[in-house]
């Protein structure tokens, strides 16, 4: 049997086959993620990974409704497993805001899914790192969240000649729109166009321009430009002022595939532009409004990084540390009469907080020692009878022997 196209297999390291992803580097990602975010005061929340079809019909756009996993379920409701967890994020706080200060800081990582052509960074399924900021226009929120996302991609050793964060604005854009005489009904369509602007023939970006009354040529002069709004400066003078300017760039480039983006929109990216992006993110000012069906109406704003783009830049520039996690101590059992009070000892030190192996069932003496050696033990624990321990340190060679309650007192 075959996993589904787009999965993944998560092993231990070693690794068994190039085709598969490693665990313990997910976990390792899963750690800073978390570690980073809560140095920042957000706290963790998460959603299930079904919900309702309608939740993402509503807002996030055309791109993303095109690759939803979605079914009718056997009680005939029309679901879908979650593609982003933004509408998720947008229906919990709506439910509930009333009980958390304002603003409210919150993370996830959620698995998600989507049907979508699997190419290189692209998979059916990814983990993605989502923070978000709820209740607060002032632009102070967006350069707290932009420096959230910088310094988390600085705590897996990447620098500023690494990755760039492309700053914009869909109000810079909506501007530039109405100026040139566009039809606010189309003002969605042209955004996509101008998403898609870098991927498509510049042919066809100019037919479906020209159609709404623009033309390559001026959309591409306003990008140029870069001029910062107000708005953007000041989010660039916040992240000066923490020494941080050389991790952004306006680039008007940039306008956010999804439907829901309001204002400020920013996208991760690799310098070198060998990769997708890493991260995307954006306000998104009324998406709580309309997911509460008017009840709530909360400006917010957030980002999702996902690990597979991630993963592939920290390969690519070697800043995966090595994946062993050797134990503390193994117990080998020469003498089976010794084996009930091994057990106790093997016990009592996991209690203590140690990572203990030990031979499950009978084992020759030098089989159990090389176990120990391949499990990169810091110490062997050997019973002498059913009140002393010997404890020797594999690296050190040093040997003592102490009772038995005090022997988690020896392995610090
Ligand atoms: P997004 O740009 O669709 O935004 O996804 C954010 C990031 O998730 C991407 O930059 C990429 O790293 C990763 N990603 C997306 N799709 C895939 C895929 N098929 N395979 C692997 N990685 C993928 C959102 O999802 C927004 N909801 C983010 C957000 C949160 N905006 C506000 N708050």
């Amino acid at each position: 049997m075959e996993r589904l196209p787009g999965f993944r297999d998560f092993y231990p390291e070693p690794l068994p086959h190039q085709d598969v992803w490693s665990a313990d580097a997910r976990q390792y990602i899963f750690e800073k993620w978390r570690a980073i975010a809560r140095r920042y005061g957000f706290r963790e929340y998460d959603g299930p990974p079904l919900e309702p079809l309608e939740l993402f019909t509503t807002k996030s756009g055309a791109e993303i409704v095109g690759q939803l996993y979605n079914f009718m379920d056997k009680g005939e409701r029309a679901v879908s497993l979650r593609p982003e967890m933004t509408p998720t994020l947008a229906r919990m706080v709506a439910a509930h805001e009333r009980n958390y200060k304002k603003p409210i800081k919150w993370f996830a990582i959620p698995q998600l899914f989507r049907y979508e052509r699997q190419q290189k960074g692209r998979l059916r399924e990814h983990f993605q790192f989502n923070a978000d900021l709820i209740g607060e226009t002032d632009p102070a929120a967006d350069a707290e969240l932009i420096a959230l996302l910088i310094d988390t991609l600085r705590a897996f050793g990447l620098t500023a000649e690494d990755f760039v964060i492309r700053l914009s604005s869909r109000n810079a854009w909506h501007d530039f729109f109405k100026h040139g005489g566009g039809d606010t009904a189309h003002e969605y369509d042209f955004f996509q166009v101008i998403d898609k602007l870098e991927r498509s023939a510049p042919e066809e970006s100019e037919k479906k321009l020209s159609a709404m009354g623009f033309s390559v040529a001026q959309v591409n002069e306003f990008i140029t430009s870069g001029k910062p709004t107000a708005e953007l400066q000041s989010i660039l003078d916040n992240l000066a002022a923490r020494g941080l300017k050389d991790f952004v760039k306006i680039d008007y480039q940039v306008i956010r595939g999804l439907a829901y983006y309001t204002g400020v929109v920013f996208e991760a990216f690799d310098r070198k532009g060998e990769f997708r992006a890493i991260a995307g993110g954006g306000r998104y000012n009324n998406l709580v409004k309309l997911i509460s069906g008017g009840k709530v109406d909360l400006p917010a704003l957030g980002f999702g990084m996902g690990d597979v783009v991630l993963l592939e830049i920290l390969k690519a520039r070697g800043l995966l540390p090595k994946f062993d996690s050797p134990m503390d101590v193994y117990v080998l059992i020469e003498d089976e009469a010794l084996r009930p009070d091994s057990l106790k000892l093997i016990h009592e030190l996991r209690a203590a907080g140690y990572a203990v192996e030990y031979p499950l069932t009978p084992t020759k003496s030098d089989k159990q020692f090389k176990r120990a050696q391949e499990l990169k033990v810091a110490r062997t624990a050997r019973l002498e009878n059913d009140s002393y321990v010997r404890i020797r340190n594999l690296k050190t060679r040093e040997e003592i022997v102490t009772g038995i309650a005090g022997a988690a007192n020896h392995l610090g």
